[in-house]
């Protein structure tokens, strides 16, 4: 842990579910954006009312802010980041807050096994490798490459689905965040693998991707929901309907979007052969026929922006 208390410099307030949170923000560590969020449901909806005395970690912790905000609410915490830097901040920030947590550095889970937990929240990083030295990922110069988790952005997420059970006491619960950028179809999959009936959305938010931070990570995006025609990001007709026109390896264009199939919300690609749209699945089978008429079919983009949504999702043992 850092010998010195952080400089009084860069001091940021949150104000999560009326209280007022204090977090020192570091150019490498993440500052809190969709925890604020995450934590003001929780809070509403009482999903942290009975946390006193319950063991928590909060894993992809950096500024903390998590953790903290349980810690004042008397949890008993421990939070874990695979940099350095963030742990010794979060600790730091506690101590700012006039609590107390435990920090431990950690690749996912790696170096707490054997330890369990009441609870585990986690809001898990989601971009794909762009700025990350892959020979060192353990020093990252920036907050955006520490937030970069996998080619695919997973890397973080699928430990917790997959891993999470394991490092729960009996009848503990993990609330983790995920989006439609890790590629949401993938994400029920493993909850329906390792969490059987035993887990919900308990929350579900459009955003708007924002040019500034989010441009670099677009062609990877519309690379990914080539492959599997799982909107990670989209835009939106007037009716509200979700799709991203993309351009294939010969340069033909063509629209991927979810359509009503036979009762079933099905991930599809829509291909114009000059009179109507031809539709197909993810794996290049085609399934029918649609005209431009036809109800289902996505008008114009209502405006230039571009969307994903953010999830909540509560997994029960
Ligand atoms: C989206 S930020 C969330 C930070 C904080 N929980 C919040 O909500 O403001 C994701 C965090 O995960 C951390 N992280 C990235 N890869 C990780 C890994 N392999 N294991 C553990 N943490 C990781 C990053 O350093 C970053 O602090």
């Amino acid at each position: 842990m850092t010998e010195k208390l952080l400089s009084l410099d860069n001091i940021h307030h949150y104000s999560v579910a009326g209280k007022d949170i204090k977090i020192h923000t570091s150019p490498d560590v993440w500052s809190p954006y969709s925890a604020v969020e995450m934590l003001n449901f929780l809070e509403k909806y009482n999903y942290l009312s009975d946390i006193e005395n319950k063991t928590m970690l909060d894993l992809g912790t950096g500024s903390g802010i998590i953790g903290i905000y349980c810690a004042i609410k008397n949890a008993i915490i421990t939070v874990s980041d695979y940099s350095q830097h963030a742990v010794d901040d979060a600790v730091q920030n506690a101590i700012l807050n006039e609590t107390f947590i435990d920090g431990i550095m950690s690749d996912c889970f790696v170096q707490l096994e054997n330890k369990k937990f009441d609870i585990i929240l986690s809001n898990p990083p989601v971009q794909p490798w762009l700025f990350t030295d892959l020979e060192d990922l353990e020093h990252r110069p920036t907050s955006a490459s520490w937030n970069e988790a996998g080619a695919d952005g997973r890397l973080v997420l699928d430990a917790l689905l997959k891993e999470g059970k394991n490092y729960l006491t009996d009848n503990g619960k993990m609330i983790i965040s995920s989006s439609t950028r890790h590629g949401h179809q993938y994400t029920i999959d493993l909850l329906n693998q390792h969490w059987k009936n035993q887990w919900k959305i308990i929350y579900a938010k459009e955003h708007q991707l924002d040019e500034n931070y989010h441009a670099p990570y677009f062609s990877t995006w519309l690379k990914l929901q080539t492959d599997d025609f799982d909107l990670r990001i989209y835009q939106k007709d007037e009716k509200g309907r979700k799709f991203a026109f993309q351009t294939d390896e010969d340069g033909q264009v063509f629209m991927i979007t979810a359509l009503e199939i036979d009762d079933k919300k099905t991930n599809v690609a829509l291909k114009f052969n000059g009179d109507y749209w031809e539709v197909y699945d993810k794996n290049n089978n085609f399934l029918m026929p649609l005209s431009n008429q036809d109800d289902r079919m996505p008008t114009k983009p209502i405006n230039e922006n571009w969307y994903y949504q953010y999830f909540l999702i509560e997994c029960q043992l």
